[in-house]
């Protein structure tokens, strides 16, 4: 059976997965409901000077069918008095003695900071995540991320919050920042043991149209917002890996941002996390995803071999590189599967105005047909085409040769003059401009790509969304 426990930078927890701090975390009540679903840990809803919050507070970002695709919030800091949140955080404790219970912080003086980080010790927290990372409201008052993105600033804080901190220190960073390893190092020159991130991205989620103002509307105003959910897990992906992968940050991540299933956890644990944390996903959903999360985390590393969570913390870094060190001899092209094909021609109309006219469509069928000459191998088709598996991307270079861009740059091979015939596309087919006004474009057509079309008479594409086959 595989250990999910782990011990996070000295803040040990059943496994891995914790609540972010926001709303599912703002009071005892709801952190101990979570333990006793199964969630390891819980970083608490931040605490500091309690604020007024305004009602009306989140926004949406619904796609298609699916809601809360991203999400939206206008909220402060925790609003209740903080001897209230200590009393619930020492009961919580005695309870769970075993679960991490994490306080998040934010106050402005040294004075503050000293006071606030002896009161959770106090109440028996088992670690400060200091919140350098909102993006509206507290930044306007200099805190938040205000401090993230200063980091001169936030190694001082972190420097003072050291000068009391007896138990481990994470600094919870902002994405709205051009190099998040910036703060990460100055959180590790300024004693932190851990960094988390990230926390929500800047944002308006929406404009009402007929009310001229963004979501949420308060008494018709708005705010920008801080956006989180599913729709920002690339960002914060990319940033866990750029700190995983710096030199001169080396801590232990916490990983946040769109993990909704034990698949998104993994994500961020093969990027370098050796935590995480759910915040949206447990606002949408509830506590109960726990299960799901922690059965699927037992599985995958049951099937992969691994026996810790360690064993599999930054497992996808190496494979991760830099675009010049990519091997530019390896060539895909794509396959329709003619029996999984619906004959919807999404690929098609996305290859003919999107790529790169390598999809043809035949008389007397619905199914396209790849022009493998004309397929530079860009996946488009596969990622529009609506059918699992319908579209495969195929390798066609027999793996013997290897050339990076950084190896073409030492050789004097790349492309150096405006019209160099060593353009990667110099050589490929485009159709003539006057063909897109000509029905029969495919008069146009040299060499292989017209024998095809010479064969076939083009059909119009169906409508979007229109689907079977004729
Ligand atoms: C309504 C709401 C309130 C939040 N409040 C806090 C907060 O008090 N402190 C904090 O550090 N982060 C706060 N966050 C940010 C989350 O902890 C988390 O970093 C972010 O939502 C990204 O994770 P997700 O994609 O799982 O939601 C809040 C997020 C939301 C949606
Ligand atoms: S996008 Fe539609 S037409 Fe193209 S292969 Fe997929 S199912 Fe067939
Ligand atoms: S991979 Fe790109 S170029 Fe090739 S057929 Fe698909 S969309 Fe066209």
């Amino acid at each position: 059976m595989p250990d999910l426990s782990i011990n996070f930078a000295g803040i040990k927890s059943p496994n891995p997965f914790w609540l972010a701090s926001a709303p599912p975390t703002n009071s005892g009540y709801q952190v101990m409901k979570a333990f006793d679903a199964g969630w390891g840990g819980a970083v608490w809803k931040t605490l500091g000077v309690p604020v007024v919050n305004v009602s009306s507070r989140y926004g949406s970002m619904n796609y298609r069918d699916k809601r809360m695709v991203g999400f939206n919030n206008i909220e402060l800091i925790s609003d209740r008095p903080l001897s209230d949140n200590l009393r619930e955080i020492e009961e919580v404790k005695k309870r769970f003695p075993h679960h991490a219970v994490i306080a998040s912080l934010m106050v402005q003086s040294r004075q503050e900071w000293h006071d606030i980080v002896r009161d959770v010790q106090n109440a028996g927290s088992d670690g400060i995540e200091l919140n350098f990372g909102c993006p509206h409201g507290m930044c306007e008052r200099g805190m938040g991320s205000a401090v993230g993105q200063e980091p001169a600033v936030l190694q001082t804080i972190v420097e003072w919050v050291m000068e009391v901190a007896r138990i481990p220190v994470i600094v919870k960073l902002t994405p709205n920042i051009s190099d998040i390893t910036e703060p990460a190092m100055a959180a590790r020159r300024g004693g932190a043991d851990a960094i988390s991130l990230i926390n929500t991205i800047q944002s308006i989620v929406g404009v009402d149209l007929d009310l001229f103002a963004p979501y949420p509307i308060v008494d018709g105003k708005g705010s920008n917002g801080g956006y989180c959910g599913p729709a920002v897990k690339p960002i914060a992906l990319n940033m866990v890996k750029n700190c995983a992968q710096h030199p001169d940050v080396r801590l232990p991540i916490s990983g946040i941002g769109g993990i909704e299933n034990w698949r998104d956890a993994v994500e961020h644990i093969l990027l370098g996390a050796s935590s995480v944390q759910v915040c949206t996903a447990a606002m949408h959903f509830g506590f109960g995803i726990i299960r799901e999360m922690t059965s699927g985390l037992e599985q995958y590393m049951k099937e992969k071999g691994f026996h810790t969570i360690y064993d599999m913390v930054g497992k996808a870094l190496p494979n991760v590189k830099h675009w010049e060190d990519l091997n530019l001899k390896y060539k895909v092209t794509a396959t329709i599967h003619e029996e999984k094909c619906i004959g919807c021609q999404l690929c098609y109309t996305a290859c003919e105005d999107g790529a790169h006219q390598a999809i043809r469509l035949n008389a007397g069928t619905r199914v396209p047909e790849i022009i493998e000459d004309n397929c530079v191998g860009c996946n488009l088709c596969s990622l529009v085409c609506p059918v699992e598996d319908c579209i495969t991307m195929d390798r066609r270079d027999d793996g013997s040769e290897q050339l990076t861009w950084k190896e073409r740059t030492a050789a004097g091979t790349i492309p150096t003059e405006f019209n160099d015939e060593r353009a990667g596309g110099r050589h490929h087919w485009v159709p003539e401009p006057a063909a897109a006004l000509n029905k029969e474009k495919h008069k146009t057509l040299p060499g292989k790509a017209r024998q095809y079309a010479e064969s076939a008479t083009a059909l119009e594409p169906a409508p979007h969304g229109a689907g079977g086959s004729e």
